[in-house]
């Protein structure tokens, strides 16, 4: 989920937050922001955007093109450009802190409005069918996110695409897709982060409010990840001398706590990515994980992401720095995670797998792993309860496509949720609760222990801790 900057949103006469873009993120204050946007524009506008700018489409509309245009003119943005693909947004969650937006979105809603094209949206909150709490919780949770329903309704009116609640929105089963070098504007910081390494789309790292007011408007301002220039690599990343394929939330948070909000060029890795079944899961991880232990909004990687493959190492910037990851490098950020629970021995109570959302392979990968670990244990049920996060799309055609397993992960008590387990795991009361992970992202936002996969599945088997210091590169 977004860092987020708030700025007094002068035409809404609403606050909101604006932006996690990189390098210039100023403290707005509401004066000089006020100022700012009596100041003659900088920020060239066609003739058609000059007629709304002026309110020829309304009032709302008008409001809507004050406010995307102030946030390019803040970040140097020369001109707008139109968006493609189709909008994502962060906000899934609907706790009071959602308060300003609805009474935003009402807004939009009363005017008429709709986003360009039909939009995704993260993971909504609670899943009670398949990842309970408790009763005691549950009324928590419930009373917590109680503008769900309202969230919702303002959503579809606004043109959200039918239950599409996922992060990982670019998967098939959802199909929020964008072609290499589409203009996005999205605001999940994973998404943001697939969408322009993987597959070469070009989006900022907006924050909710901007996400909204840019997909109303079907335009964004260009600067920064939009711009040829702003996507130039300020770091070579060499992992040539690990001597194998490393855990991608391992090797992205490496990369993240280095470079921050840098673009890294990974090297060194080609071979060993392009073997994979699923390139689009590790490199969906590995850029989460540089996003959530830095601010990375985009990664190239030689011989595998797109613009990688297009440009080479023309993509590196003349004063770029080096950073060597060796294995002895992956094991000393591993070791470096503190551990959060009361005490460090505690029991595991669940295993949360998939943050960003588990894509297909994933499921079926996992669900192979875990059942395998179980029969070769002879065990007739898990000792620590699995979790695989993923959109119901995704879970309805891997039980078609396996049903088989599917059956023996149901019968052995390995769930599939649509739920967030950030969100889960960020709930008074379930956020005491001692979880282990596979995601980088779930441990840095939240009070669980990230393990390597084997560890995993021996806790999800054993319901035990392993006994010796967890390694990151056995
Ligand atoms: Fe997705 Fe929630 Fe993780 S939105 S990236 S599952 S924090």
């Amino acid at each position: 989920m977004p860092h987020l900057l708030l700025l007094a949103s002068y035409a809404f006469g609403n606050f909101y937050p604006i932006n996690q873009n990189r390098r210039s993120n100023p403290i707005i204050k509401r004066h000089p922001l006020m100022e700012k946007m009596h100041m003659a524009l900088t920020l060239e506008l066609t003739p058609e955007e000059q007629a709304i700018m002026k309110g020829e489409q309304g009032e709302t509309l008008q409001k809507v093109m004050q406010t995307v245009v102030t946030f390019g003119e803040l970040f140097g943005a020369t001109k707008l450009v139109d968006l493609q693909a189709a909008p994502h947004l962060a906000m899934s969650w609907s706790s009071d802190a959602v308060l300003p937006f609805i009474e935003i979105y009402e807004k939009l809603v009363a005017a008429g409005l709709k986003t360009y094209a039909p939009f995704t949206s993260n993971p909504k909150p609670m899943d009670h069918n398949n990842l309970d709490p408790g009763e005691e919780k549950r009324v928590v949770v419930q009373e917590l996110h109680k503008h769900h329903h309202t969230l919702g309704e303002l959503y579809s009116n606004l043109g959200m695409k039918e239950n599409a609640w996922s992060c990982a929105c670019f998967v098939p089963q959802i199909g929020n897709t964008p072609q290499q070098g589409d203009f996005i504007s999205w605001s999940e910081s994973s998404a943001i982060n697939f969408a322009n390494s993987y597959l070469g789309a070009r989006t900022n790292r907006n924050s909710v409010g901007i996400d909204m007011m840019t997909a109303i408007l079907g335009k964004a301002p260009y600067f920064d990840l939009l711009t040829d220039e702003g996507r130039k690599a300020d770091w070579l990343i060499d992992c040539s001398a690990l001597t194998k394929l490393p855990h991608p939330e391992l090797l992205g948070a490496v990369i993240g706590l280095k470079v921050m909000e840098d673009i890294p060029y990974i090297i060194g890795m080609d071979d060993r990515v392009n073997a994979l079944d699923d390139v689009v899961g590790y490199c969906k991880d590995l850029g989460a994980a540089t996003a959530s232990n830095g601010a990375v909004g985009l990664f190239h990687m030689e011989g595998v992401t797109p613009e990688a493959r297009d440009q080479g190492r023309s993509l590196l910037k003349s004063d770029h720095q080096l950073y060597v990851i060796s294995d002895a490098e992956l094991q000393r950020v591993f070791n470096s995670y503190p551990v959060l629970w009361p005490d460090e021995n505690a029991k595991p109570e669940r295993v949360f797998i998939g943050c960003p959302h588990n894509t297909l392979a994933q499921l079926r990968w996992w669900g192979e792993r875990i059942v395998s670990a179980l029969e070769a244990a002879g065990k007739d049920a898990v000792s620590c309860p699995p979790y695989l996060f993923a959109h119901d799309n995704v879970a309805s055609e891997f039980k078609e496509n396996h049903p088989e397993l599917k059956a023996r992960m149901a019968k052995y008590g390995i769930s599939v949720t649509n739920n967030c387990p950030v969100m889960y795991m960020t709930t008074p009361k379930q956020s005491d609760e001692i979880v282990c992970t596979n995601s980088n992202k779930t441990r840095v936002y939240s009070k669980s222990r990230f393990y390597m996969d084997d560890d995993l599945v021996h806790i999800i088997v054993t319901g035990q801790l392993p006994d010796q210091a967890p390694k990151a590169h056995p």
